[in-house]
This record gives C-alpha cells, sequence and structure tokens, in this order.
C-alpha cells in the first residue's frame, strides 16, 4: 500500500459532487483495508475510508452548491469506490448529508458510521418495545470502549437507560462511566458463563459489537422477550448459541447494517446528533490523528485498543 499524493480528478471515479475533505476515521472496516485483511476491499487500486466529512467544491447535478459542508458515511465508500482518506472525494448527490449547524465538521467525524450505527441501534431496541420503563433490569454494550460502543453508551444513558458495559479493558471504567453507564463489567466475567444454554437473567437487552461467544453468551443472560442488536463482529463472525434464548425466553435478535440506510433514517440520527451537540464528551471520545499515521493505527484497532473513535485529519 502507497500514500500517493498525485491522483488527478479523472481518477476519483463517477459521481457528480466534488469534495474537499476535511476529516475522515480509521472506522473497524477502514482499519482491515488498510492491514491488507480480506472482505472488504472490493476493487483495486483503492482509496480506503468509509467516512467523509468535508466542503463541496464543485456539483454539476444534484441540490449541494459550492461550499457546502456534507457528510458522507457508508454506501461502499472505501469498499467498492474511492472513500475519504485522501484531499479529495467524488461523490453521488444522494449519498450526501448536509453537515447540521450545530456540529462542526470535526464532531460529525468523531460521530461518522459509528455515531450512526449506534443511533440506529438504540432505535432498534425501542422499535422492538425496549423502554426505560419496561424492565427492572440493565442494557448491556459489547465492545463497550470502542467506538461503536462508547456512541452506544451515551446514546443509551442518554435516553434513560440503565446501562452496563461490557468491555475487555478494565482500565476505561472512568471513561465509560463518564459517558453515562451505570456499571462496567470485564468481558472475562460474561465469558465464564460461556457455553451454557441459558443463564440468569440480567439483561433486558443487548447491542453488539462483538459477536462470536461473547454475543452467544449475552443472549443466553437476556430475560423473557429480551432484544439484542447486533451490528459487529469484533470478537468473531461465528454465533456458538442454542436456540434456548429464543425458544424460551422469547428472545429477539435484531440486527444493524449502517451501510445503505435511507435519507430518512440518516436525516433522523444526525438530528438525534445535532441535539447532542453541547452535552456528548468530544474531547475523551476523540482521537486526532493525521492522514499518515492512519496506516498503522489501523493496527491499533483491529486490536481492540484504541479507546472511543479515530478521526483523521486528511490535511495534516
Ligand atoms: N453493522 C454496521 O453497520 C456496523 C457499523 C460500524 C461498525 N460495525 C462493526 O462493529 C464492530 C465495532 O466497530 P467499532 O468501530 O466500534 O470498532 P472498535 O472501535 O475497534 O471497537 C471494537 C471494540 O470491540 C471490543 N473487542 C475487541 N476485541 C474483542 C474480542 N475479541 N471480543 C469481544 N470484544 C472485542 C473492544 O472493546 P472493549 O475493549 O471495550 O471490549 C474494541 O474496542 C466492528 O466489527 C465493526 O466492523 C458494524
Amino acid at each position: 500500500m502507497t500514500l500517493r499524493t498525485d491522483i488527478a480528478s479523472s481518477e476519483l471515479g463517477d459521481g457528480t459532487v466534488d469534495i474537499a475533505v476535511s476529516y475522515s476515521a480509521v472506522n473497524y472496516k477502514d482499519a482491515l483495508a488498510l492491514q491488507g485483511f480480506p472482505g472488504v476491499v472490493r476493487t483495486s487500486p483503492l482509496i480506503p475510508g468509509i467516512d467523509a466529512v468535508g466542503t463541496v467544491t464543485s456539483c454539476t447535478d444534484g441540490p449541494f452548491t459550492a461550499g457546502d459542508s456534507v457528510i458522507l458515511t457508508g454506501w461502499g465508500y472505501g469498499e467498492q469506490r474511492h472513500g475519504g482518506l485522501a484531499t479529495n472525494l467524488r461523490a453521488n448527490p444522494e449519498h450526501l448529508i448536509s453537515l447540521p449547524p450545530e456540529l462542526s465538521p470535526g464532531q460529525a467525524a468523531t460521530i461518522g458510521t459509528a455515531g450512526f450505527t449506534a443511533a440506529l441501534a438504540v432505535a432498534k431496541l425501542q422499535g422492538a418495545g425496549v423502554t426505560p420503563d419496561s424492565s427492572n433490569l440493565p442494557i448491556a454494550v459489547t465492545g463497550a470502549a470502542g467506538a461503536v460502543g462508547s456512541c452506544a453508551v451515551y446514546l443509551l444513558a442518554e435516553a434513560g437507560f440503565e446501562v452496563t458495559a461490557i468491555t475487555g479493558r478494565s482500565e476505561e471504567e472512568d471513561y465509560l462511566r463518564s459517558l453515562g453507564a451505570h456499571s462496567v463489567v470485564s468481558r472475562q466475567e460474561i465469558l465464564t458463563l460461556a457455553g451454557k444454554p441459558l443463564a440468569k437473567e440480567q439483561f433486558a437487552g443487548v447491542l453488539d459489537q462483538a459477536g462470536g461467544t461473547l454475543l452467544a453468551t449475552v443472549l443466553s443472560m437476556l430475560a423473557a422477550d429480551g432484544v439484542a442488536v447486533a451490528s459487529g463482529l469484533a470478537g468473531g463472525s461465528d454465533l456458538p448459541t442454542t436456540v434456548m434464548p429464543f425458544i424460551l425466553r422469547g428472545v429477539n435478535l435484531l440486527g444493524v447494517n449502517s451501510v445503505s440506510q435511507p435519507l430518512t433514517a440518516r436525516e433522523e440520527a444526525w438530528g438525534l446528533w445535532a441535539r447532542h451537540a453541547t452535552r456528548f464528551p468530544w474531547d475523551s471520545v476523540t482521537n486526532m490523528i493525521s492522514l499518515s499515521e492512519a496506516r498503522e493505527t489501523a493496527a491499533t484497532v483491529i486490536a481492540g485498543a484504541t479507546r472511543g473513535r479515530v478521526v483523521v485529519d486528511v490535511n495534516a
């Protein structure tokens, strides 16, 4: 992989909106792409980066004019077509969201795909009938100190839920409590229950970033009619469970895919984050790096060792 500084406009691909990128991010998916893991990059050569926040420089077809601030997440950018880890990006107008005036470009990049996914997951939980009043039990969040997990802990707590943050890093307890977690439980402790078809009912729901044995174990700990919202695979893409949580406790397993959500879902989620602009602890969640640091940081992301969001200032 090379860091090129000579990409011509003609190489940026199809699309009618040219954007001067300010910020991108190293999402888990970007980290896999940057480290050369298979499964994310579908064409070569490719500029990675599933997120971008920037300023429109030209729009030959669409509702934008030069100078507009826009957000792009998902839609296959950084996977099937050039993404945001560059100073210039070409996009389709229907893939862009106007930057809410309450958010700065850097704040929008802190939210990015992670915050969008967390907002979708919380909405899915609530849509399935789980509310702060529907149970005395807390909602668990796995991968809590990561990017999606941090945003999920914050949004759940702000929505009035009692939150149990499940983390592999006990040193992040203060951080997780500052986001709104009521309790912090170690991943290792949860995994001592692995393999049991059913365990004691401890959670009304879970927003899961891990998959694998951790999700399977938390499924066995959900109360009757509990809801699991799966959005990640940081712990594995397998799911070694039994049907017991589903047929004996009526547990529901739902999924979230942030990549191709319609505009209405995007505007709703970004509107939610805009309303939190003055409250969200931006500094503690944001790790700002330069473009040249993205590749080495990707290894840290894959190791599960970064806290919150890795935002890339592509002009630094
Ligand atoms: N469905 C979607 O649309 C969507 C959107 C965004 C992301 N994702 C997926 O969601 C997952 C999390 O993304 P992210 O951006 O939050 O990544 P991230 O910042 O790297 O966070 C992942 C977190 O998972 C935990 N973790 C690491 N290794 C683990 C293991 N072996 N078992 C269990 N947990 C482990 C760690 O948190 P702790 O140290 O706190 O345990 C880590 O910080 C990734 O799989 C990503 O691809 C999906």
